[in-house]
């Protein structure tokens, strides 16, 4: 019965009118953003008491992993520019600054009875200084820094994170939660889990899939805890909003006229974007994830599968702790079924993936151009679960630097516009649009090689200048006016 109900939605999303003129116009009250993340932007990666993170620990100890052995050490130095990062999201008319909180600055070694006060006065000033500007800070505690000794503990792969995750949190609401109203627990936790199994990320480690879903299930109950820990001690008094940022592409059937392209693709979608949102939305993982992890690790002979279980009371807990969807969504895929000798298999969620030849690809082979999937993505949330607000809280492309960077703009314009069609066509209620980047930075593996800003910087001068490229000015129109067809 379920997987029927879930190919008539897949009929009706395949059957959007293409020719419904929509409006150009946002709604009202809808909120413009950018983002950044602390590793990537903040720089001083030893001062001020800051303590050793995992990606400190692996771009010092193994720099030929990443491209050009580019570190974080300083990046744009946004530790000591941070005005000039606010000044131009001031300039850009932004509603909110995405930006996160580096864990090490908080507490050097992530435990929470040792904290660093100039590191928590940092945060402050860069708050107060975007609340002074008419700013709304959107604060991530967790975008992919994680103290060393937590990682030496073991890290996400260690139910003990759960606490300590939830300590962190605590000393956050307790110092910021005043002032900040809208909180992500955790950044794109389906990456962190590649960061475990498959030597994708810091902590470079080669888990397989074992590492993989148990940081999943710890990271989810982490998030839980800090939502129900928010409601118990905080909500009341500082009414803020709070979700977690879950990545994903969007899959879409090969062969649209194939049902079973049309189940593979559901399937893809919950392995990818369900993963996360199925146990938040629903309370546990999607039967369809259950049912082939299962399969497959008794195939292998396992006495467990490598999907762990939540009890009954963990599932409670987890129902409902999102204020919001927090989508973070880049690029688009066709799946079909295939075989394990195609490297684009998924051996678990059985799917090979596939791309049009006619969509544009960015500098970052990964970054596919697909406006359309953006769209089908937000009414396959819309219909999974019960049309929640959505904020895109990260949204990008990736070139080579340039400053007249019309790709750029075409990219940000057709994202927009599917947008759009989501809440005028089918009326998702989406209510806020985040760009990645507001400007260029460290771009983890691929170091200083892909640029995703709005402003470039400069990293080979010392003073770190930032210059505006075109798609400022493009996006600075489309926040002041609140509509998308306007000149630039
Ligand atoms: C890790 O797995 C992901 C799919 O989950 C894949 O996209 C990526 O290329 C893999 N990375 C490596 C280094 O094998
Ligand atoms: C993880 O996968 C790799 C590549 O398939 C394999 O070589 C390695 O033995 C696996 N490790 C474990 C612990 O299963
Ligand atoms: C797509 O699927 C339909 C229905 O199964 C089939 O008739 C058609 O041949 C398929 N097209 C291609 C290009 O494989
Ligand atoms: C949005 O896309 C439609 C085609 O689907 C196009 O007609 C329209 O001009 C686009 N609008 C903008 C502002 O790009």
């Amino acid at each position: 019965m379920r997987n029927l109900h879930n190919l008539i939605v897949i009929v009706i999303i395949t059957i959007i009118p293409k020719s419904l003129t929509i409006k150009s116009e946002f709604p009202d009250g809808f909120l413009f953003g950018a983002s950044t993340a602390s590793y990537q932007i903040e720089g001083a990666w030893n001062e001020d008491g800051k303590g050793e993170n995992i990606w400190d620990k692996m771009v010092h100890s193994r720099p030929e992993l990443v491209k050009d052995s580019a570190n974080g050490d300083v990046a744009c130095d946004s530790y000591h520019k941070y005005k000039e990062d606010v000044a131009l999201a001031k300039d850009l008319n932004l509603n909110f600054y995405r930006f996160s909180i580096s864990w090490t600055r908080i507490a050097p070694t992530g435990e929470m009875h040792k904290l660093n006060p100039k590191g928590i006065d940092y945060y402050n000033r860069l708050i107060d200084e975007l609340l002074a500007n008419n700013i709304e800070p959107m604060v991530t505690m967790y975008h992919w820094d994680l103290p060393q000794y937590l990682q030496d503990l073991g890290g996400w792969v260690n139910p003990i994170m759960v606490d300590y995750f939830t300590e962190y949190a605590k000393v956050l609401f307790s110092n910021f939660g005043d002032k900040v109203k809208w909180w992500i627990t955790l950044n794109e936790p389906k990456e962190t889990c590649r960061a475990y199994s498959n030597h994708s990320y810091a902590p470079y480690l080669n888990l397989n899939n074992t590492g993989y879903y148990m940081a999943g299930h710890i990271q989810l109950l982490a998030h839980s805890k800090v939502y129900h820990l928010y409601n118990e001690l905080f909500r009341d008094k500082q009414k803020g909003k709070i979700s977690i940022s879950i990545s994903g592409a969007f899959y879409m059937p090969k062969n649209e006229s194939s049902v079973d392209d049309m189940e593979i693709a559901d399937r893809a979608n919950n392995f990818e974007i369900g993963w996360f949102s199925h146990p938040i939305y629903k309370g546990d993982y999607s039967p369809i994830m259950r049912k082939f992890v299962d399969r497959k690790s008794k195939e292998e002979g396992r006495p467990w599968s490598t999907l762990p279980t939540f009890t009954d009371e963990e599932i409670k807990l987890l129902i409902g702790t999102a204020d919001f969807y927090a989508l973070n969504h880049y690029s688009s895929r066709l799946v079909t079924s295939g075989s394990e000798l195609d490297p684009s298999f998924n051996s678990d969620a059985e799917y090979s993936t596939f791309v049009d030849e006619s969509w544009p690809v960015s500098i970052a082979p990964w970054l596919i151009v697909v406006p359309e999937g953006l769209h089908k993505l937000l009414v396959w949330i819309k219909n999974q679960y019960n049309n929640p607000p959505v904020i895109i809280t990260e949204n990008g492309y990736a070139d080579d630097g340039r400053i007249n960077d019309l790709e750029r703009i075409d990219y940000i314009k057709s994202y927009l516009n599917s947008t759009l069609k989501a809440i005028y066509q089918n009326k998702c209620n989406v209510i806020g649009y985040t760009c990645w980047s507001l400007i260029d930075n460290f771009e983890w593996m691929d170091g200083y090689r892909y640029h995703f800003g709005m402003v470039h910087v400069d990293f080979n001068d010392p003073l770190r200048q930032r210059v505006p490229k075109a798609s400022y000015q493009f996006y600075k129109n489309v926040v002041t006016n609140g509509k998308l067809d306007v000149q630039y």
